[in-house]
């Protein structure tokens, strides 16, 4: 389509769908959201001059994944969020079934963006080219064509860049599927983002060790972290396993060496970087202060898309909160961005009658803030609709949120159970270990779990009927603390 057309009609698709989406009980208050249409994959994700800017594949016509064009989202802060320009709409014969995802670099002092041009053949077939887009003096983004064609060796799925500085040149990372339907992870090198050298693949399905692992990877992602390289990449394809791999399609992370002058990237096993229901291509950056950030979009490709109930008032899908990344004892930690303390209203920490500790043994318990301890069925019943609740269980509980997710905690395993909305049949999410600190962030129509302090995350959305209450059961003794978060979105 041509670009002003889509333009204008993304322009009225907003201007006539806004009020609906804003009266949907299941918008999120704190979470970034698409104002109509369908969200996916975070682009782009950059602070440059101090500004973060947060990108994301659009359909702003429908709730379906088409008309991909790349959103644009600004903030000081990583809390108030303020709407830009559409930076790219899928206008030119390079990328006309899509403006698919890429990553942001800054260069010569402007941000550059690289993205993937999908273009589709009445055949069925496709290609895809790596594309440049610059921005302007006016915060808008002018296209700068292709600079890569689809490489020798691959199906016509090879998208989704992501560029990083390196000593004096640029890499960049491709998710690809090669002609024998083996999901990779291809590099490049370029002195100016213009001219890509291919170094070949450095990870994938039947190398370094791995069997076959998925017919496509994509969004991939490489950086350092800790002393160590980190590659992120969401497979497609895997098989699942009793307590793994259960949604449709995986996001992950290899943990290794890159060796550039080799092109070899050595790693060991794959990791599942959230264990919830809805995780996927998650991107980073390297924020000014040295903090490795993290955007996921909580959803996942043909995983239940047509039954989300927000489909009713024109828009489908959130990002996760930012994140911050650490390594510790050989893994990946997540835990939410520390910014995200400044929503948190008046900390009510119930004191319960039964069983109270003497605040002294609390305050070790908990650091230094004393909050609720008592048995779990004792606890009060808290309003989630947007909240954080902090927990140290010492035993087995089980939470209910609303009357449409629960959590349990039986001493070994912790799993989070939730009603299908195609069949209306119990589906669960499983992770295995000891349980000593719960943080859960609500969000009207999503919980993100972070388990230990960032050992592990659960994210996962639920669309509770009226305003869901937490309810907690068990008789043994747990540490409470709950704040009401203040709504943050720019509307
Ligand atoms: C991942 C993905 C990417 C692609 C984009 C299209 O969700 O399929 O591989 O670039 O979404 O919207």
């Amino acid at each position: 389509m041509e670009e002003l057309s889509l333009i204008k009609q993304a322009m009225r698709a907003v201007m006539n769908g806004q009020p609906l989406a804003l009266r949907d009980p299941h918008r999120p208050a704190w979470h970034l959201a698409p104002s109509v249409g369908l969200l996916n994959d975070p682009n782009g994700f950059i602070q440059h001059n101090g500004v973060y800017h947060l990108f994301y594949q659009w359909n702003p016509l429908g709730c379906d994944h088409r008309n991909k064009c790349w959103g644009h989202w600004q903030s000081a802060d990583l809390l108030r969020w303020e709407h830009q320009p559409i930076a790219l709409a899928p206008s030119a014969c390079y990328d006309s079934h899509g403006c698919y995802s890429g990553s942001a670099v800054a260069a010569e002092g402007k941000i550059t963006l690289i993205y993937t041009g999908n273009v589709k053949f009445p055949d069925g077939s496709r290609t895809a080219y790596q594309c440049l887009a610059q921005e302007s003096e006016r915060g808008e983004y002018r296209k700068l064509g292709p600079v890569l064609p689809l490489p020798e060796g691959y199906s016509g799925h090879v998208r989704d860049p992501k560029v990083w500085r390196h000593q004096n040149d640029w890499y960049m990372v491709l998710g690809a599927r090669d002609l024998q339907d083996r999901g990779k992870v291809l590099l490049f090198r370029s002195s100016n983002l213009r001219d890509w050298q291919s170094l070949g693949e450095i990870a994938g399905s039947g190398l370094n060790g791995l069997e076959e692992f998925g017919y496509m990877w994509e969004c991939p992602d490489l950086f350092t972290l800790d002393g160590a390289d980190v590659l992120i990449c969401c497979p497609q394809g895997l098989a699942p396993q009793p307590e793994h791999y259960l949604n449709r399609y995986q996001a992950g992370y290899l943990l290794g060496k890159l060796d550039y002058r080799q092109a070899a990237f050595s790693h060991g096993e794959f990791r599942e970087l959230d264990a919830g229901f809805e995780f996927y291509a998650p991107q980073t950056t390297l924020a000014e202060d040295g903090r490795r950030l993290l955007f996921g979009w909580m959803g996942v490709p043909e995983q239940d898309e047509e039954a989300h109930p927000t489909r009713r008032y024109g828009w489908i899908h959130t990002m996760t909160c930012p994140r911050e990344l650490s390594l510790r004892h050989g893994r990946l930690h997540q835990r939410p961005a520390r910014e995200l303390q400044q929503l948190r209203g008046e900390r009510a920490g119930w004191q319960g009658r039964l069983h109270q500790r003497p605040a002294r043994e609390l305050q070790q318990l908990r650091g230094e803030r004393a909050g609720w301890q008592g048995r779990a069925d004792d606890a009060p019943a808290y309003a989630l609709e947007a909240a954080e609740l902090q927990m140290t269980p010492q035993g087995a509980f089980s939470a209910t949120f609303g009357d449409a997710m629960t959590l349990n905690w039986d001493g070994e395993r912790l799993q989070l159970t939730r009603t299908s909305l195609t069949d209306g049949r119990p589906e669960h999410r499983y992770w295995r270990g000891s349980v000593t600190h719960l943080q859960l962030l609500f969000d009207r129509s999503s919980v993100e779990i972070f388990i230990n302090r960032g050992e592990a995350v659960m994210s996962a959305r639920y669309f509770p009927a009226g305003e869901p209450q937490l309810r907690l059961c068990g008789s043994a003794p747990l540490a409470l603390e709950y704040w009401p978060l203040t709504p943050c979105m720019l509307e």
